[in-house]
């Protein structure tokens, strides 16, 4: 009887000690993560980005600029900035009379309320056609070294007669949109205003709404607030997922800048070459079969609010998108290779997407992270138009 109750005694000492040293073991990888989080906490939130953990590069060496503040915009010498023209850019980006049947403005696809862009897969414009694109928001575009999924404009002044000219968008030649707008008596104070007399060309058209849109930029996000010192703005899961983006998850080989974008064109796996899908991307451009697929990297400012994603509009959530990263951005293997004006073209996505190895807590962080680049949706009254 005493031997069992001995026994009994050992099994149970035995057991709570085992006990304790696991849970003690926990304990200690607990705090030794949240210490983690608190010095990277503090060296991202210190003020100077020279203090931060190396970020984790492709050997290729990519275009690397850290990531950071937005700069201050700069307007073209020969398009500088004015408060009068900007303001009469800004009446014209709401003007559908630009358009063929007066009724579609390039608010009616990039409307501030919804990112300054449209949030569909594909936008809707004259006589309701479908374009094959997803819209891009405009937000931020004065960073942008190139326009257009594909680059195919090089300048906002040369970018915006494309979509008034677009037969799926505005449907309207430019010299008919420019005569449209000289006829209407409203305008001439503002193009006087704007430009020091009164005529109305398509050159000032195009200026107007170029400086009217190099003004669109985000205010500080929290992301900002938080390099600058505010230390608590950020959840662990924000600080983790900022390390991660620049880290292990390697999205700073590509979305890097105060941009988050090189401004490079990328092959991310989108392209689906050889299905009904198919997007030859930046090869429409330049005819160099090695850029069959490639698209130009987007900005992450403000990514919550402009969805769907990517070219096509084919993701509708971020943790799809980063579920596709994560596992290499695989293309199909039918959809690689397409015949295109009697030429063979594969799409050869980036050697720098490989599989990542995110658990789902890290996946997490770093959709976190991407939220703390937004900011708050603005609803600005739309300009009266002139008669
Ligand atoms: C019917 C919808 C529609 C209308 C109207 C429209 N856009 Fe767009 N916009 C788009 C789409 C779609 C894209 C992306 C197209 C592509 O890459 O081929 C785009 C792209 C752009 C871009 C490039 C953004 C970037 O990140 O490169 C700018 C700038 C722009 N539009 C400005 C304008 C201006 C200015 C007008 C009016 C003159 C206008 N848009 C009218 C749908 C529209
Ligand atoms: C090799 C360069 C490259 C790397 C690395 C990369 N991206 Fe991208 N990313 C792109 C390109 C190019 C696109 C546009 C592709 C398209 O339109 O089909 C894109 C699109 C996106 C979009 C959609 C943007 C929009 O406006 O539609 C998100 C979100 C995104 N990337 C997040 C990430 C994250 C997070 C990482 C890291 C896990 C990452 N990217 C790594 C090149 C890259």
């Amino acid at each position: 009887m005493k031997n069992a109750v001995s026994w009994v005694l050992v099994v149970f000492l035995t057991i709570s000690l085992l006990n304790n040293c696991l849970e003690r073991k926990t304990y200690q990888e607990i705090s030794k993560k949240q210490s983690f989080v608190d010095q990277l906490r503090q060296l991202y939130s210190s003020g100077d980005a020279s203090s931060w953990p190396k970020p984790v590069l492709d050997p290729s060496k990519p275009v690397f600029t850290e990531i950071g503040h937005l700069p201050k915009v700069e307007f073209p010498a020969d398009n500088p900035y004015s408060e009068d023209k900007s303001a009469l850019g800004r009446t014209l980006f709401y003007d559908p009379r630009l358009s063929g049947s007066s009724q579609i403005a390039c608010a009616s696809c990039h409307d501030p309320e919804l990112g300054w862009t449209d949030n569909k897969t594909f936008s809707f414009g004259h006589d309701r056609q479908l374009g094959s694109r997803n819209a891009m928001t405009i937000l931020n575009i004065a960073y942008a070294q190139s326009l257009f999924w594909d680059g195919r404009a090089e300048s906002l002044e040369e970018q915006s007669r494309m979509p008034i000219e677009d037969q799926k968008e505005m449907h309207e030649h430019i010299d008919i949109a420019t005569d449209k707008i000289a006829k209407i008596k409203g305008y001439e104070i503002l193009f006087e205003k704007a430009f020091g007399d009164s005529r109305v060309t398509k050159e000032r058209i195009a200026k107007a709404i170029s400086t009217f849109e190099r003004t669109v930029v985000s205010p500080p996000s929290r992301f900002d607030k938080f390099i600058d010192g505010q230390k608590d703005l950020f959840t662990d899961n924000e600080v983790m997922g900022l390390h991660l983006f620049r880290t292990k998850a390697q999205c700073m080989n590509c979305h890097n800048s105060g941009y988050f974008s090189n401004n490079q064109f990328e092959n991310d796996g989108t392209a689906l070459l050889g299905s009904k899908q198919e997007d030859l991307g930046r090869y429409l451009v330049t005819k160099d079969p090695a850029d069959a697929g490639k698209f130009r990297v987007p900005s992450l400012r403000e990514i919550t609010r402009t969805g769907p994603w990517m070219h096509n509009g084919a993701f509708s959530t971020l943790t799809d998108i980063l579920t596709f990263y994560n596992s290499g951005n695989p293309e199909p293997p039918k959809k690689r290779s397409t015949v295109h004006e009697g030429i063979t073209l594969h799409s050869q996505k980036s050697e720098m997407l490989k599989l990542l190895d995110l658990t789902k807590e890290e996946i997490a962080q770093l959709e976190a992270f991407l939220g703390t680049l937004s900011t708050r949706t603005t609803r600005p009254v739309p300009p009266k138009l002139p008669n």
